[in-house]
């Protein structure tokens, strides 16, 4: 049997757009100091002393063992990439990924941000990936089916001649990280459960310039294009309202 859906009244919201408001605000600080010559560590711990300064914690350390407060992911890698002591480099592009907990709800968003001036292909990723998700959340609207936001993100990529990573998933979010329902970005439309308000859902599209087959790393995190090409990926955390679709993690 399928775990329930936990539908959300206006408090609590408010409470998980608290912690998107802490979200995005890092995602901000990140973009600004993702320069070459800085390493991810050094992104990792300014993230976490922000998030904590506002009172959150961050939502991914420690969770299943999780060492860090950012998930990153460079060129090939598209997800859940650890961070490190490698500087980046002039021509990278940088998924960044954070959750925040506070007050014990949780918001998650993610963004793809270039470092030093990069080619254009990578910035055509980028773009598509990120108008994939304003797709997705555009679609999201009271009285669809949640695969319809799967079917219309994958519409997207492939028009543009990209892929869409097939391993991992958008998921429901409030108390716990990780809720019921999964949302696949790729697939049939009018599948799944009916999107009603109160529903919150990441809706976090990876995409490739090549195959969308992946590998996973002998750190048992890091995610990484099976074919060495570059992937991006944004994220954010939305609620499902009887006036469309709300995002809680932008500024
Ligand atoms: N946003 C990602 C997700 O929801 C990050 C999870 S990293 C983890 O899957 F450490 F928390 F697992
Ligand atoms: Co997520």
């Amino acid at each position: 049997m399928r775990e329930k859906i936990e539908y959300k009244g206006a408090r609590e919201l408010e409470r998980i757009r608290a912690a998107g408001i802490i979200v995005a605000e890092t995602l901000e600080l990140m973009r600004a100091h993702a320069q070459p010559g800085v390493t991810t560590r050094q992104l990792d711990a300014l993230a976490e002393e922000y998030i904590r300064s506002r009172g959150g914690q961050p939502s991914f350390k420690h969770y299943r063992n999780y060492p860090a407060t950012l998930c990153v992911a460079v060129n090939d890698v598209v997800v859940h990439g650890i961070p490190n002591d490698e500087p980046l480099r002039d021509g990278d592009i940088v998924a960044i990924d954070v959750g925040v907990k506070l007050d014990g709800w949780h918001g998650d968003a993610t963004i793809t941000v270039p470092v030093g001036e990069i080619d254009a292909e990578s910035q055509r990723l980028m773009d598509v990936c990120k108008e994939a998700l304003d797709i997705g959340i555009a679609t999201a609207q009271s009285g669809a089916k949640l695969s319809d936001i799967s079917y219309a993100i994958e519409q997207h990529v492939n028009a543009a001649g990209f892929a869409v990573v097939r391993d991992l998933f958008g998921h429901g979010i409030g108390r716990r990280l990780h809720e019921p329902p999964s949302l696949p970005h790729y697939g049939p439309p009018g599948e799944g459960p009916t999107l009603r308000p109160g529903l919150v859902i990441t809706i976090e599209p990876m995409i490739v310039a090549g195959s969308p087959r992946v590998n996973v790393l002998s750190d048992g995190w890091t995610i990484i294009t099976a074919d060495g090409k570059r992937s991006a990926q944004f994220e954010h955390t939305v609620a499902i309202t009887s006036n469309g679709p709300r995002v809680l993690t932008s500024l």
